[in-house]
């Protein structure tokens, strides 16, 4: 075929990539590129309920530079938190906008981080004029289930969630959800590669079809029956982020952060019900 990619399936490079190279696909129609992504975003967004959901290749962090390109203009101010990760003040300097750490009468978006890394989860309030972006990076699988935290994707104007952290995406794929007026498609186009993963994008479809599906949704609820039951009291929000107190010792058992008073053990849709008991039984013997 005379098309890209110049590899065609085939390896020749380093035998290890082998299974990289099978998989790595050009558009399914080169004259149409878009039409089956566009097809396939569009079938998100009515699965999320937003007006528009794009599906990310280079993770929430492409998600937040694009929704702030995407509503605001040079030397606006932007509410953002003093911790938060930092693609939130990348994203504020990238579009020439002032970063703000308390709130002001004149701001013109915010960002908010919800849930936290650690699982905690603020409410959602909106001030009227100002855009709400909510990075709920580690919040994919709250739209899901009602015993998880109520998802932004709905309520805020712009929605990020990374596919890869908690909801069995690859790395790095994510969603940027639009509520509002303003789609982010130009904004990502300015800041996104023409030759996406074609593959990466196509896992995102299926990722969200299967979180959406029956089977999704009872491991998602599965797995927080297992959280559950290791009877832990959480001071978090978030039954999958389970926090434990740092002076308890659990041998052989990786955490994903110690922060001295808590430990955070991080669970997701691939956290299965034998991970989760080699945690109690460890826990049992502290
Ligand atoms: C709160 C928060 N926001 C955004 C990001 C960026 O997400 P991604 O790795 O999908 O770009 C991270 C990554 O760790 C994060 O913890």
């Amino acid at each position: 075929m005379f098309t890209t990619p110049s590899h065609g399936q085939k390896f020749f490079i380093v035998n290890k990539f082998r299974q990289f190279y099978k998989y790595d696909i050009s558009e399914t129609d080169a004259h149409n590129p878009q039409a089956a992504l566009r097809a396939a975003q569009e079938r998100a967004a009515q699965i999320y309920g937003t007006k528009q959901t794009y599906f990310l290749t280079n993770g929430s962090t492409s998600g937040i530079i694009a929704a702030i390109l995407a509503c605001t203009k040079p030397t606006d101010k932007v509410l953002i938190e003093k911790n938060a990760h930092p693609c939130h003040l990348n994203a504020v300097k990238l579009a020439g906008c002032e970063p703000v750490y308390d709130n002001t009468n004149d701001i013109k978006a915010q960002i908010i981080t919800r849930p936290t890394y650690e699982g905690f989860v603020s409410d959602i309030v909106k001030t009227p004029g100002v855009y709400l972006i909510a990075d709920e990076a580690h919040g994919a699988l709250y739209p899901f289930s009602e015993r998880l935290p109520q998802s932004a994707v709905q309520i805020a104007d712009f929605t990020v969630q990374s596919l890869h952290k908690t909801a069995g995406g690859l790395n790095p794929t994510a969603l940027l959800h639009s509520n509002c007026e303003i789609d982010p498609g130009d904004a990502l186009a300015m800041i996104n590669t023409t030759s996406p993963s074609y593959p990466l994008l196509a896992s995102i479809e299926a990722n969200v079809n299967f979180l959406n599906s029956k089977r999704g949704r009872a491991k998602i609820e599965e797995l927080i029956d297992n959280c559950l039951s290791l009877g832990i009291d959480n001071p978090n929000d978030d039954p999958t982020k389970i926090l434990i107190k740092s002076d308890i010792a659990t041998p052989g058992i990786e955490d994903e952060k110690d922060n001295g008073d808590y430990k955070l053990f991080l669970c997701g849709i691939g956290t299965d019900a034998k991970k989760i008991e080699r945690l109690r039984r460890v826990l049992k013997k502290s």
